[in-house]
């Protein structure tokens, strides 16, 4: 058994008795409770499981929860709330990108790394930046105009930056966008 210090959606969290072999898939949903995490397969190939990582989308059905230790957590119930949706869930919520919302909260966070590393993704760019997710109501036309919609947003939330400024990082992007 282990022990383990995160950071998951901006609270800590210190605990003991951490089985070695724990996914973080199950750690999230079982001792956090954090339920929005799905599980969709057993063979790594799905998506539904994806979090952030330290930012960095990751399939937490790949990982032990102890290789999380020290580093930062980020769940669908840490984007946004149902008073103020993060741009991207407002984008598939307005889009229609989801049919039954399994792979939703994977293809969410996925979507959100995506635009951190290229805010303005063409149809072909966001593809295959999702293509580790799948959706299995095969609405991936709505999922392609949701994140369009959702860089609109984001681009258009930015600042207007004074002459010779330098441009905002991506980072700075999504918080701009609205990541919390
Ligand atoms: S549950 Fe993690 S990839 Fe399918
Ligand atoms: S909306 Fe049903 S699996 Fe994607």
């Amino acid at each position: 058994m282990g022990r383990i210090e995160l950071e998951v959606n901006g609270t800590r969290h210190e605990l003991e008795g951490v089985e070695p072999r724990l996914l973080l898939v199950h750690f999230l949903r079982e001792r956090l409770a954090l339920t929005g995490t799905h599980i969709g397969c057993d063979t790594s190939s799905c998506g539904a499981c994806t979090v952030l990582l330290d930012g960095k989308a990751v399939k937490s059905c790949t990982m032990f929860a102890l290789q999380a230790d020290g580093r930062a957590v980020t769940t669908i119930e840490g984007i946004g709330s149902s008073a103020e949706l993060h741009p991207m869930q407002e984008a598939f919520w307005a889009q229609h990108g989801l049919q039954c919302g399994y792979c939703t909260t994977g293809m969410i966070l996925s979507a959100i790394d995506l635009l951190r590393r290229n805010p303005d993704p063409d149809e072909v760019e966001i593809r295959t930046g999702l293509e580790g997710n799948l959706c299995r109501c095969t609405g991936y036309e709505n999922i392609v105009k949701a994140v369009r919609a959702a860089a609109a947003a984001m681009a258009a939330a930015q600042p207007v930056r004074e002459a010779g400024e330098p441009p905002k990082s991506p980072g700075e992007l999504l918080e701009v966008g609205g990541s919390r």
